[in-house]
């Protein structure tokens, strides 16, 4: 029987994840749970799955969910704050850490859970996004496996071969060519651009194939969420951003590929429900069921493949204008991504202006060489300040 702790277990991933647990009792139990502040959704994980421990990084709604959880008789301790995240990753009786907390939030206790040697499993890509070599090399260090959760990356490491997964050999020598990097476009694919600056909250999180949480939702529809795995394959797989090619692909079944020097190009395909990559990155390198709809090629009969537009969509541009510098660069264009989505989220912003936050920011703030944590997180900081100021002065204009 393996341990999980699911960190960010009340969200998307968090949701899927424990599905795919429930459907293996026998190999699989949650250990620990984790929330911001849903005690609702924790209370009814925590009836379902009976953790060991249970997080909240919310004092009162840690306090509510401990009387519940009393009132039940279960066993469950509740922590609370960095603290208890940081311990429910380092478990001794928890093998894998399902790392789906959104944002920056995420990094500690994931990078907690790395330097523990546990099994990542990262869905929380600003966490690898903001720390990159610090994260790689912790993993490394601390004999830690890192499998990706993304359905992109999940893809590629599937397409790769089973050396190179998970970084070691280099492309080159696995006679890789490039990787195409695919995403749907999201909801404002065929928008015009002028029609962008009228668009809502609730549009944004339209997506037309994936339903997740509310901020990925958002940076799909900027295809901040495009850039933002570019960085991240870039350090998962060891390659730079010249050999990542971005492909439109409307209908996200075909999730990426890897070319090869041969001409030949491996593409994993499957629904756009994000049990397959769970249920693969739990499993591996063993097979399990996921529950998911197989595909029906007779219904799907046709598949459509375009080029980003970088003008429409300039996050893009600013993430690969990034992926090329090392250091925090990356950190303060993360930072300044979630203060801008979320003013856009609590409508203070307006959908054209993230990306004129986060290129201001990324203007004002300087990089410098990420050689420790505390560097990053000093200049994740000083972006969310900065990047505050760009909102303020934007949404007061708008
Ligand atoms: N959704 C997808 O299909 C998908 C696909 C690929 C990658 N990802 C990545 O996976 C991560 C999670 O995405 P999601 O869509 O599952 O997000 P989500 O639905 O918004 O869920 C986020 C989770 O994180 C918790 N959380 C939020 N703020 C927190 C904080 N400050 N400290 C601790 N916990 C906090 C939330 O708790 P509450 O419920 O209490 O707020 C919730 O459990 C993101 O990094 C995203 O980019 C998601």
């Amino acid at each position: 029987m393996k341990g999980v702790t699911v960190l960010g277990s009340t969200g998307s991933v968090g949701v899927n994840t424990l599905d795919v647990i429930a459907q293996h009792p026998t190999k699989y139990r949650a250990v620990a749970l984790t929330a911001n502040q849903n005690v609702a959704r924790l209370f009814e994980q925590c009836v379902a799955h009976r953790p060991d421990y249970a997080v909240m990084m919310d004092a009162s709604a840690a306090a509510q969910l401990q009387q519940k959880i009393a009132a039940e008789g279960l066993a469950i301790e509740v922590l609370l704050g960095a603290d208890g995240l940081a311990q429910v990753a380092t478990l001794p009786q928890c093998e894998q850490v399902m790392a789906a907390i959104v944002g920056a939030a995420g990094l500690l206790p994931t990078l907690a859970a790395a330097r523990a040697g546990k099994r990542v499993l990262l869905a929380n890509k600003e966490a690898l996004v903001m720390s990159g070599q610090l994260f790689m090399d912790a993993v490394q260090t601390h004999g830690a496996e890192l499998l990706p959760i993304d359905s992109e990356h999940n893809a590629i490491f599937q397409c790769m071969p089973a050396l190179v997964s998970g970084r070691s050999a280099g492309l080159e020598a696995c006679g890789i060519e490039q990787i195409l990097l695919t995403g749907s476009g999201g909801p404002f694919r065929a928008v015009s651009p002028a029609a962008l600056v009228d668009v809502t909250p609730d549009q944004a999180c339209a997506h037309p194939n994936w339903e997740m949480g509310r901020k990925i939702s958002v940076d799909s529809a900027t295809m901040m969420n495009k850039g933002l795995e570019l960085i991240e394959a870039c350090w998962l797989f060891d390659v730079p951003p010249e050999k990542i090619q971005i492909v439109v692909h409307p209908q996200s079944i075909i999730h990426s590929m890897v070319e090869y020097v041969d001409g030949s190009v491996l593409a994993q395909m499957g629904s756009p429900d994000m049990r397959i990559p769970i249920a693969h990155a739990m499993a591996w390198p063993q097979r399990m069921s996921s529950g998911v709809e197989r595909l029906n090629f007779f219904d799907i009969a046709r598949l459509d493949f375009e080029p980003p537009d970088d003008t429409r969509f300039p996050c893009l541009r600013l993430a690969r204008e990034v992926a090329q510098q090392k250091g925090t660069a990356a950190a303060i264009l993360n930072a300044a991504n979630e203060i801008a989505v979320a003013a856009f989220l609590a409508e203070t912003l307006q959908f054209t202006d993230i990306s004129r936050v986060i290129e201001a920011t990324l203007s004002d703030v300087s990089a410098h060489a990420a050689t420790s944590l505390d560097t990053v997180l000093q200049d994740d900081a000083t972006a969310r300040e900065v990047a505050r100021e760009h909102v303020a002065r934007l949404g007061a204009v708008a």
